[in-house]
C-alpha cells in the first residue's frame, strides 16, 4: 500500500512538473524541447514533419495536421496546418491552409492519403508560394511516393492543390526530401530515391512545378539517408538526416560540403545529451527524427534544428525538439538543452 502512494506521488509530482513546463512554453519566450507546445490560443500545436518558411519579418510553420483519436494506420492525415510567429516563440494558428478532400474519393488528395512533410518556397517569377509534400495515393500504402504540389498567393494560403508528379526519374517516385532554394533563385530537391533508397538530388524548372532535367545519385552520401535537412553558414553546406526505421527513432548522420552539390564529406552523428522526458540519448536523437533547419533571421551563424518526436498510435499528440545548431569549423554540434532562447546565438 506505502509502495502504491509512493508510486502515486512521484506520478502527480511528474504531472504536475510536465504541466508547470507547458505553461512556461506558455508565458515565457522560451523553447522547451519534449514537451507539448501551445498555440497563442492556447491550443496544441498540431504541425509534424514540418518546414518553416520567412517572409516580411514573419516565420510560418507548415506541419502535417494530424486528426485527434486515430492512429497513422487509421488516417491520422488531415492535410497541412500552418502557424506564423514574429519570434519563434509564440505561434499564431492560421488553419489547415491545405485540407484534405474529404467529399471527393476520386480526388488525388482524397482522405485517406498519405500527406507528409510539407515545404513552402516563393516563386520570384510567378509571385506563388509552391507547396511540396511527399503524398502517396489513398489505398496504396508507401509504395508510390509522388511529390504533391500546391499553391497560394500568400504564405499563409489557403493553398489549392496543383499536381503531382514522380521525381527522381524512377517510376515509384521519392520519400523524404528537403528543398534548398539558391542565391540565383534555383531550387534543388534533396531526396530518397524508391525502392532502392540512393540519395539523389534534382533541380526544379523556373516555375518550380517540375523537375528540369536528371537526377543524380549523391554516392556520398549513404543509401537510406531519411529526413534530410540543409542549411548553409559561410559558403559551407551542411546536410542533416536520420537512418530509415520508419516511426521508430535512429542515430542521425550529418554530411558537410563546399558546394551545395557535392561531394559531401560524412560527419557521424552531430548530437549529443539526453531527453529527460523520454530517457533517449544522442544514439536515438533523443526519441525524434530532423525535419528541418530553421535559419534565425537577423542573427550571424544561427541555426535551429526541428525534429519530431513520432507517436504513430497517436500522432497528434507527437512532440517536437528544436534545438540550437553549433557550427563549429566544418562540422556541428546539436545538444540537448532541457530550455533555450534565441540568445544562445550571442557569444
Ligand atoms: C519515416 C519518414 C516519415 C514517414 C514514416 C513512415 O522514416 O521520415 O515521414 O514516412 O517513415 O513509416
Amino acid at each position: 500500500m506505502k509502495r502504491l502512494k509512493i508510486i502515486y506521488g512521484i506520478f502527480v509530482m511528474l504531472l504536475l512538473c510536465v504541466s508547470c513546463q507547458a505553461q512556461n512554453k506558455e508565458t515565457e519566450n522560451v523553447i522547451i524541447p519534449g514537451i507539448e507546445w501551445k498555440d497563442a490560443s492556447k491550443n496544441r500545436i498540431n504541425a509534424h514533419g514540418g518546414g518553416v518558411l520567412y517572409e516580411n519579418g514573419i516565420y510560418y510553420w507548415y506541419g502535417e495536421h494530424k486528426i485527434p483519436g486515430r492512429s497513422e494506420d487509421d488516417k491520422a492525415g488531415g492535410g497541412v496546418h500552418c502557424y506564423s510567429s514574429a519570434d519563434l516563440y509564440n505561434w499564431k494558428d492560421e488553419g489547415v491552409i491545405l485540407s484534405v478532400d474529404y467529399d471527393n474519393p476520386d480526388s488525388e488528395i482524397a482522405f485517406g492519403c498519405i500527406l507528409e512533410r510539407p515545404k513552402v518556397v516563393y516563386n520570384e517569377i510567378t509571385s506563388k508560394y509552391m507547396m511540396y509534400f511527399k503524398l502517396y495515393p489513398k489505398g496504396k500504402g508507401y509504395k508510390y511516393g509522388y511529390l504533391g504540389v500546391a499553391t497560394a498567393d500568400s504564405p499563409s494560403g489557403p493553398f489549392t492543390y496543383s499536381h503531382k508528379f514522380l521525381a527522381a526519374d524512377s517510376e515509384e517516385g521519392s520519400g523524404d526530401f528537403t528543398l534548398f532554394k539558391d542565391t540565383d533563385g534555383s531550387v534543388y530537391h534533396f531526396t530518397v530515391r524508391k525502392p532502392d533508397k540512393a540519395f539523389v538530388v534534382g533541380k526544379f524548372n523556373r516555375e518550380y512545378t517540375y523537375p528540369d532535367g536528371a537526377y543524380r545519385v549523391m554516392e556520398e552520401i549513404p543509401p537510406h539517408t531519411e529526413a534530410p535537412a540543409i542549411f548553409v553558414q559561410d559558403g559551407r553546406y551542411f546536410i542533416l538526416g536520420s537512418g530509415s526505421t520508419g516511426w521508430k527513432p535512429n542515430t542521425a548522420r550529418a554530411f558537410t560540403a563546399t558546394s551545395l552539390l557535392g561531394p559531401y564529406k560524412e560527419l557521424g552523428n552531430p548530437t549529443k545529451g539526453v531527453n529527460p522526458h523520454n530517457g533517449m540519448n544522442e544514439e536515438k536523437t533523443f526519441g525524434g527524427q530532423s525535419s528541418y533547419i530553421i535559419k534565425v533571421e537577423g542573427k550571424e551563424n544561427a541555426f535551429i534544428a526541428m525534429f519530431d518526436l513520432w507517436k504513430p498510435e497517436h500522432p497528434f499528440d507527437g512532440l517536437f525538439v528544436w534545438l540550437p545548431i553549433e557550427v563549429e569549423g566544418d562540422t556541428f554540434n546539436i545538444e540537448w538543452r532541457d530550455k533555450w532562447d534565441l540568445s544562445v546565438f550571442e557569444k
